[in-house]
């Protein structure tokens, strides 16, 4: 069957990538938005990056989904339409779904159109009752969920340690924005990395395949075809570090020589070893989360850990 999304964001998303790669390599700092990093290619490096024996946070959280499933069912009301916010991939809504037997909706929220409608699809097809209403948009913009929702109770689903890429003040903002779009009465799911020992995190960014140094270095070559750069890329390396004050995991890629690089009608100059800011990705305890999302207006209700302590998952409430 063919699902229809709904595009409510009034501007492309092109000219927008093409203003914050010029913004962020115009800072002392390179940087770059994670958020970019999943087009077609870099989603599918990401599904392989879940299956990587280092990347612990996938496996845990689902193994945590299947186990508190039925807990995390009994919380969210009957009839609800179940918002998901960035769905990469249905993988871990298709185990939330085994126990919500009883939603209305579906409805996953992603900037990559193409990938969300062929996962919209698939899912459709395996879950015929299952009403799935796709909205192409980026999520840290307001945005408009479907009229057809109208009255319905609502539960957020933001899975995957996705709040873990934003600044901690962002992230807070995201939750309140989340509040905003779901509004009063909703309930959120958030899945949130857990804060551990440095030689673990650093080989979950690093891995020995090197399939995260291909899923940083794509960036560039998005850059290249979208935006008529002209990055080279074997003059890039990956690099994963912990930084235990700022409590994040930062990938950077590394010029291995000094040179200039074009981005359409710009040029950037990079030093031998100057690097671009690609990713944080923020750990939390469970605590420092809980005090966030009570920062963000939320109401705390539980969370869950796997034995290892590896990942949790917190239950929010909007009162
Ligand atoms: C999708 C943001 C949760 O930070 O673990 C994985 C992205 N980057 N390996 C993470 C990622 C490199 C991932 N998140």
């Amino acid at each position: 069957m063919t699902i229809k999304p709904t595009f409510p964001d009034a501007k492309p998303v092109a000219p927008a990538f093409l203003d914050d790669v010029r913004a962020g390599l115009s800072r002392p700092q390179k940087t770059l938005s994670p958020k970019y990093f999943y087009d077609t290619a870099g989603s599918a490096l990401f599904e392989d990056i879940t299956r990587l024996p280092e990347y612990y946070p996938t496996r845990t959280e689902i193994g945590i989904l299947d186990v508190r499933g039925p807990e995390i069912a009994a919380l969210l009301p009957a009839g609800a339409a179940l918002v998901e916010f960035g769905s990469g991939s249905t993988l871990k809504l298709r185990r939330l779904l085994r126990h919500l037997d009883k939603l209305a909706a579906y409805v996953p929220v992603e900037i990559s159109g193409e990938f969300v409608q062929a996962q919209a699809e698939a899912l459709s097809g395996d879950f015929p009752h299952l009403r799935v209403e796709p909205v192409v948009a980026d999520f840290t913009r307001d945005i408009d969920l479907p009229e057809s929702l109208a009255g319905l109770p609502r539960a957020g689903f933001f899975p995957g340690s996705t709040i873990g890429n934003f600044e901690p003040e962002e992230a807070e903002a995201l939750l309140r924005r989340f509040g905003r779009i779901l509004g009063a009465g909703a309930h959120m799911i958030v899945g949130v990395d857990l804060v551990k020992d440095t030689a673990t995190l650093e080989s979950a960014y690093d891995d020995a395949e090197g399939v995260t140094a291909a899923f940083n270095l794509n960036l560039l070559t998005r850059i290249n075809r979208e935006l008529a750069g002209r990055f080279d890329l074997d003059a890039f390396a990956h690099r994963a570090v912990f930084n235990p004050q700022a409590s994040r995991i930062e990938m950077h890629l590394v010029a291995r020589n000094a040179q200039d690089v074009a981005v359409g009608s710009d040029t950037f100059a990079f030093a031998a070893g100057e690097t671009i800011h690609t990713e944080s990705s923020y750990k939390y305890t469970r605590e420092t989360f809980r005090a966030l999302a009570e920062r963000a207006g939320w109401t705390w209700i539980k969370v869950w850990t796997d034995p290892q302590n590896l990942f949790s998952v917190h239950a929010l409430r909007l009162d």
